[in-house]
């Protein structure tokens, strides 16, 4: 039985771990218990060899309506200064294995930044996302005045943030947030068969690859271009290499080992 109340952990194929945010009568907001338990399941996830690739998603009505405003309304500046509020928020950034986005319904707020801190984000047709933090009389705290310009470009980007105002799934694919929008019962299974394909290749290139291209984000192209070729000179270090070309020479499906 699943130790976690806030959200659901399951393996539904063998090297896949679908995580289920589940706060029902909330929308799924995004308070400190939960997000303890993200954290945790994530933890345990990258020490566990079994699996491969995670997928995140909430219910057919919302990924995650935000931060809970309930518990965050009589935070003072001294405890969020002393406590670096959010801080922790920045571990789903640091997780290492492929993680997937599944999106129905609301991605707001901090429901909005998580979703984009995963890897590859898939959105059904009624997902919506949005930066209404203004409306609080806050500003976005987990990333999204820094995740949402990389991703829209400024203008888009200030038109959310300073309004509040949401886009719907097609228009976030329009625009790179999104890699796929699919149809309600699509989303899941098409969510899976894509953590799946990458399941299926070696753990170490998928792992060097998420690094190099997350390292876009940090650093000036030419640093980004070694960066780049350091990890792809050490690839011909493991076995998995060896493995994958042999078998491609060899007209066989390569069988890798993770090493
Ligand atoms: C706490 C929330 C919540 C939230 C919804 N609920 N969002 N509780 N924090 N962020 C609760 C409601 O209070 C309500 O509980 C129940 O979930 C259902 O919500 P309704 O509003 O009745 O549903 P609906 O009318 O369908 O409207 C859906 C909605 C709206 C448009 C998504 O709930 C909404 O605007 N939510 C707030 C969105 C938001 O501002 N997010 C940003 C939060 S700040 P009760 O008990 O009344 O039934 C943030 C800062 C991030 O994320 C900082 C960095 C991480």
């Amino acid at each position: 039985m699943s130790a976690y109340t806030n959200l659901k952990a399951d393996m539904p194929l063998r090297s896949v771990q679908l995580i289920s945010l589940h706060r029902p009568n909330a929308l799924n907001a995004l308070n400190r218990h939960l997000m303890a338990e993200l954290d945790d399941v994530l933890q345990k996830a990258q020490s566990d060899s079994q699996i491969k690739c995670v997928v995140l998603t909430g219910s057919e009505k919302a990924f995650a309506a935000g931060a809970d405003i309930k518990e965050m309304k009589d935070i003072s500046f001294v405890d969020a200064y002393k406590q670096d509020f959010l801080s922790s928020w920045n571990k789903i950034r640091e997780f290492r294995k492929p993680l997937i986005g599944a999106v129905s319904g609301y991605a707001l707020g901090g429901g909005f930044e998580v979703a984009m801190a995963t890897d590859i984000l898939l959105a059904s047709n009624s997902a919506k996302f949005g930066q209404p933090e203004i409306n609080l009389g806050i500003i976005p705290g987990g990333g999204g005045t820094q995740r949402l310009i990389r991703a829209v470009g400024k203008a888009k980007a200030m038109e959310m943030i300073l309004t509040g105002r949401m886009i719907k799934a097609q228009e976030a694919c329009e625009r790179g947030l999104v890699s796929q929008v699919l149809d309600a019962e699509q989303l899941m299974p098409e969510a899976l068969k894509v953590a799946e394909e990458i399941a299926n290749k070696s753990a170490i290139s998928v792992q060097a690859a998420k690094e190099a291209v997350n390292a876009a984000h940090e650093m000036p192209l030419s640093e980004g271009l070694r960066f780049e070729r350091r990890l792809f000179h050490q690839l011909f270090a493991t076995k998995d290499q060896k493995e994958g070309m042999s078998a491609f020479i060899e007209k066989r499906k390569p069988s890798f080992t993770d090493e």
